[in-house]
């Protein structure tokens, strides 16, 4: 449970980003004092995620009252995920009522986040970095792939950078669905936007049998996950994934961008899978930029891996 300087410290360095962003991780707790709790606001609306605990250790009034007095806060949702169990379904109210959503502005999108029937807000603001690069690429972006999506944060930022076209895929159809929610919201040209229901290893050979081509071809993967009709693990299968992603590269010239959270990869380890796949596919692999998480509102972590890399035939 974070201590009230320790709460009132993190406030305060996160004070730079508040032009920039309604949503914040307030209190990362894996590098500020508490490793099992991490606390975001999304305008005044805040969930704490508390995890792997025997059992919870979040006193929930005490934590509602030194919020309170540090911040203007207008609910706190609070979600648990015992030690070796699932994540709760639900957040749990511990103040206020948590609207079902609310619309809250990271640069220059907006985003639709919620708080009931899910177990995440539906941002992942580690990314912070990334969606600024999108928004202000240093060459077009062109026709632009986001994989693994989630809720589309990285398609909405491409569009803001100027993308000619974004397709958005992800395998969970609630996610694919919110992805087109924040589009909408941010009035984007329904012309210029795909959205696909799909798993990545099934999406990409038929993407490529249409013929398709991205400059830009964007993938963040969980480190494990279980589709239909198989799994995939960061541990294995990271050579099948940049493969499949480098046959849909414009050969003239296209920016892969690759992420990935995990503590088992070293960012080497990630960026030489990344320059073997490009080697066996005879591609010159040109760094633009490293990726790490936002420093601001995650100091000090090393979860987050992730390379921009530019390649060409
Ligand atoms: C780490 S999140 C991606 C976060 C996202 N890039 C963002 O910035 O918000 C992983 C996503 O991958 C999706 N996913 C998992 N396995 C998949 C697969 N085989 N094909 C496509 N999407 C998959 C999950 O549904 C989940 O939304």
């Amino acid at each position: 449970m974070p201590t009230l300087p320790q709460l009132k410290t993190a406030i305060e360095k996160r004070a730079p980003l508040l032009n920039d962003t309604e949503a914040l991780r307030i209190f990362h707790g894996e590098t500020e004092g508490d490793p099992r709790i991490s606390i975001e606001s999304f305008a005044g609306h805040l969930w704490v995620y508390e995890w792997e605990t025997a059992q919870p250790r979040v006193d929930q009034g005490l934590l509602v009252q030194e919020l309170r007095s540090l911040m203007e806060v207008k609910s706190i949702s609070w979600n648990y995920r015992p030690r070796g169990g699932k994540a709760h379904d639900e957040a749990v109210a511990i103040d206020g009522t948590p609207p079902a959503s609310v619309i809250v502005r990271e640069l220059s999108s907006k985003y639709d986040i919620r708080f009931q029937q899910v177990r995440h807000a539906g941002l992942f603001l580690d990314h912070l970095p990334l969606r600024r690069w999108l928004e202000n690429p240093p060459m077009k972006l062109g026709r632009v792939i986001n994989t693994f999506s989630y809720t589309g944060s990285l398609s909405m930022a491409a569009m803001q950078g100027g993308a000619e076209f974004v397709t958005t895929l992800d395998l969970s159809r609630p996610t694919i669905d919110w992805a087109r929610k924040n589009a909408e919201l941010n009035g984007f040209p329904a012309e210029k936007m795909n959205f696909i229901f799909g798993d990545y290893f099934e999406w990409l050979p038929r993407l490529k049998k249409r013929g398709e081509l991205f400059q830009t071809f964007i993938v963040d993967p969980p480190s494990f996950s279980r589709g239909d009709k198989k799994t995939f693990s960061t541990k294995t299968d990271l050579p099948a994934l940049f493969d499949a992603a480098i046959e849909m590269l414009d050969p003239k010239g296209a920016y892969l961008i690759a992420s990935v959270n995990s503590e088992f990869l070293t960012p080497e380890q990630f960026l030489r899978s990344i320059r073997e796949a490009a080697a066996r596919a005879k591609r010159s692999l040109q760094i633009v930029q490293e990726l790490v998480a936002d420093p601001v509102q995650f100091p000090n972590s090393n979860h987050l891996k992730g390379w921009i890399v530019r390649l060409r035939a």
